[in-house]
């Protein structure tokens, strides 16, 4: 049976700042963002457009157009949710009004959590568990480091949604043929009520790229190493991409394997458990027709650490079906601000754990408010 992806949509923040406006402000060559870190633009979400808004945002272009009956699992991949108990993907369900007999649950391991909830997915649809139903994965996160660290250049923020199915549109994922490497490193973690997360930034790029190397090892032994004509990296920052490529195999195929899956991520940021997907986005936005029937292999890296590489075959559909999300219409629909705007947006965030979270949620027309903490009135 072909499990995978049927369909994919993506929401981000409406604004966004210029990388080399941004190395201007701080004082530092506009060439270490954009050349050194491969960044072009960050995603900046406005306090309104929390990891609930965008998930639900991504989640309704999804659906667009489809019988939401046939749904029988949410599984919403974040590390920048909104309450430590009440998951994400129960405001979104609720938010879009989906139906009571779904399986409703987020997962959590850093940028990982959603690829937890991709594998989780296709296991319950390929298991038969599902009996025929369908599955929504959503990865929702805002990537926030302290301004003028090292790691500012590396937020952004944004969701991706994806409808698992089977004989799935987009690309059927090599289930039980992925290779995964852990181990317990405090490379980059966010403690419990702080808002930016803390960072070891050059021991976690060795992190990641020791945990590529024993997930793609066993990769190849599970598949007898299948022809990869692409690869799509966790993308931290575009450079990282390069990096772990270069890591793996030989420097010379990083423009034809990798590069065309970075430009949609160089205009976007970091956006945690989306990266990877944005990445695949990306790239079968640029070139779906040219890979119908060939396998592309897939990194997902979670902090920690924990990671999976595998790989899955692109469907002769998928260039159809990646037309449907639109992905030069959400990025021009944005607005570019300055730093001094982007600034005034992060001191303008709520404490945490306050009660006065909200989100508009759809079109202009049917627009819905949530309040986190309030008893029995989440949607309105
Ligand atoms: N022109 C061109 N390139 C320049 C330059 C200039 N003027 N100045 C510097 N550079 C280059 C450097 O040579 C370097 O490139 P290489 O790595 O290829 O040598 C690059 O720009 C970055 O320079 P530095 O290493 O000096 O940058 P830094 O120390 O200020 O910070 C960072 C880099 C550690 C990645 C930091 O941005 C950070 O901490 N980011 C957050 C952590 C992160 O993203 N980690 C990734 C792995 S963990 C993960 O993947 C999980 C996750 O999502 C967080």
């Amino acid at each position: 049976m072909l499990v995978g992806i049927d369909a994919i949509a993506i929401a981000l923040p409406r604004r966004y700042v210029d990388m080399e406006e941004l190395a201007a402000a701080r004082g530092i060559d506009p060439a270490k963002y954009t050349l050194g870190l491969g960044a072009r633009e960050m995603a900046v979400a406005e306090p309104g457009e929390d990891t609930v808004a965008l998930a639900a945002n991504a989640v309704e272009r999804v659906l667009a157009g489809r019988d939401r009956r046939d749904l029988g699992m949410l599984v919403v991949g974040t590390e920048t949710g909104v309450d430590h108990s009440k998951p994400v993907a129960s405001f979104v369900h609720g938010l879009l009004e989906l139906p009571r007999t779904m399986r409703v649950f987020d997962t959590q391991h850093a940028c990982y959590g959603g690829t937890a909830g991709v594998m989780a997915a296709c296991e319950w649809i390929a298991s038969g568990a599902g009996r025929g139903r369908s599955a929504i994965v959503v990865c929702s996160d805002i990537a926030r480091y302290g301004i003028g660290t090292a790691g500012e250049p590396t937020q952004g923020a944004g969701a991706v949604a994806m409808l698992i199915t089977e004989d799935p549109a987009i690309a059927a994922i090599d289930i039980g043929g992925s290779g995964t490497a852990s181990a317990h490193v405090h490379d980059f973690w966010r403690p419990l009520g702080q808002r930016e997360a803390e960072v070891d930034g050059h021991y976690s790029v060795q992190c990641y790229l020791e945990a590529l190397t024993l997930a793609y090892a066993g990769w190849r032994e599970k598949t007898g190493g299948a022809e990869l004509a692409r690869i799509c990296y966790h993308v931290p920052f575009c450079k990282m991409a390069k990096k772990a490529h270069e890591h793996i195999l030989p420097a010379s195929t990083f423009e034809t394997m990798v590069a065309p899956s970075l430009a949609l991520c160089s205009r976007v940021g970091n956006i945690y458990t989306g990266s990877l997907y944005l990445g695949l986005a990306g790239l079968l936005d640029a070139q779906s027709a040219d890979l119908a029937n060939q396998r592309i292999g897939l990194f997902s890296y979670g902090s920690g650490c924990t990671s999976e590489f595998f790989s899955a075959l692109v469907s002769p559909r998928a260039h159809e079906a990646i037309c449907r999300a639109h992905l030069g219409e959400v990025l021009a629909a944005r607005t570019r601000i300055s730093v001094a705007e982007y600034e005034r947006i992060v001191e303008a965030r709520e404490p945490l754990g306050t009660a006065t979270g909200f989100a508009y949620v759809g079109s202009e027309s049917k627009q819905r408010r949530y309040v986190r903490n309030e008893r029995s009135a989440h949607t309105r």
